[in-house]
């Protein structure tokens, strides 16, 4: 099958790669440029395990063409933490509110939840479990992951923190 050569920013760098129309963005990220951050728990839209950011909008990586994000603007879970290898809030989150256990939904979460916050600085924990509704957890029971975003929000705005319901 004839290739095309595409090319977008993922983590703030140029990259590019000769791929197959049919080529999902996930495979490409995953396969092609070796960021494994972005998971694939179903392949069918489904868990929101591959979710990145591009251009500004939470997208499941394995629904878009890596042809469709040419010229795009990437992050994806490696580009989330700093320069210096420290946390940044919704990591931090995460590891002081038990967000996690398998892990697996993770880094999905992580950037849906970056990009909520993005939209939304001070969310109720009815504005995050619905910003969530599409990312999957089969471990936590998602309290802990609200809790871990109502953290980062409060350290990002530094709002007073609205406590989740136990
Ligand atoms: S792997 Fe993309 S939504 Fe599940
Ligand atoms: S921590 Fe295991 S799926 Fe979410």
């Amino acid at each position: 099958m004839a290739k095309s050569l595409v090319k977008m920013n993922v983590n703030g760098r140029a990259v590019e790669g000769s791929v197959e129309p049919r080529r999902l963005l996930i495979h490409f990220l995953r396969e092609d440029l070796n960021l494994t951050g972005a998971h694939i728990g179903c392949d069918i839209t489904h868990c929101g395990a591959c979710t990145v950011d591009l251009d500004g909008k939470s997208v499941k990586s394995c629904t878009v063409f890596a042809v469709q994000a040419e010229g795009a603007r990437i992050t994806t879970i490696e580009g989330m933490a700093n320069a210096d290898g420290s946390l940044r809030p919704l990591q931090e989150g995460f590891r002081m509110e038990h967000g996690l256990q398998c892990g697996f939904c993770t880094p999905g979460m992580i950037m849906r939840a970056h990009r909520l916050l993005q939209e939304n600085p001070n969310p109720s924990e009815e504005e995050i479990r619905l910003g969530i509704s599409g990312n999957l957890c089969r471990c936590t029971g998602y309290q802990n992951i609200v809790k871990a975003i109502q953290y980062a929000a409060a350290k990002i705005s530094a709002a007073p923190r609205k406590e989740a319901a136990e």
